[in-house]
């Protein structure tokens, strides 16, 4: 990832998270409980969001100069958490180690999608909850070609960003059964909740 994007990513997204994705990512997480896996934690924006439910945080971050930025919030979160410089697509931990996975506005930018949730599967506890918060291709034809044609250009300017993923359908796909899904910003964004079978 660029220096570039990682300095500028928490400036970028100050307006965005007191406009909204604050509250969103507050009423997405009050739901983990347990031991975490956070996937992409980048800087740490939702290190504040975790309460006594959550046991501790295995949070995962491969961008050197993104995990650094999160030291301070991990030092002020109020529940344990351990960083891990890896990948989702190739995670570090046993089978059935976690009882919530978190992942916000990761799926558009992790290389191999399908890979990271067979490793999300595989690291869950069967009932594990899977929390996602995404920005997603759009139903509307007219405008999901539009990010068709943008993803291109978005990608190079937000390091790896596509703006076109059907992360939704990719996940209906998998083992996950989803039992709850909120449209944030006219469907551009998704909140999405799902529970591994016992
Ligand atoms: C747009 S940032 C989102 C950061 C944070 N989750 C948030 O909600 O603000 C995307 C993050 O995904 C990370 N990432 C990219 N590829 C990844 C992969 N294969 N596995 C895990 N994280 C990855 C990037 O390094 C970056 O920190």
């Amino acid at each position: 990832m660029s220096k570039l994007f990682t300095n500028v990513y928490d400036p970028i997204m100050k307006p965005l998270e007191t406009g909204g994705f604050g509250a969103i990512r507050e009423n997405l997480l009050r739901e983990a409980t347990g031991r975490v896996l956070e996937i992409g934690a980048g800087t740490g924006v939702n290190f504040p969001y975790y309460d006594a439910a959550v046991e501790a945080v295995d949070a995962i971050e491969p961008d050197d100069d993104m995990r650094n930025q999160s030291h301070e919030r991990v030092r002020e979160a109020t529940v344990p958490i351990r960083l891990h410089a890896v990948r989702a697509e190739n995670l570090p931990f046993p089978d059935q180690s976690f009882d919530t996975v978190v992942a916000t506005l990761v799926f558009c930018t992790i290389p191999h999608p399908t890979l990271a949730l067979r490793e999300i599967e595989r690291v869950s506890k069967p009932g594990a909850r899977v929390l996602f918060f995404e920005h997603v291709r759009l139903d509307q034809p007219a405008l999901g070609k539009i990010q068709d044609a943008l993803t291109p250009l978005w990608k190079k300017a937000a390091d790896g960003c596509h703006l076109n993923r059907d992360t939704l359908g990719m996940i209906q796909q998998s083992k996950l059964d989803v039992t709850n899904v909120d449209s944030h910003y006219k469907g551009v964004f998704l909140t999405i909740h799902g529970n591994y079978p016992e």
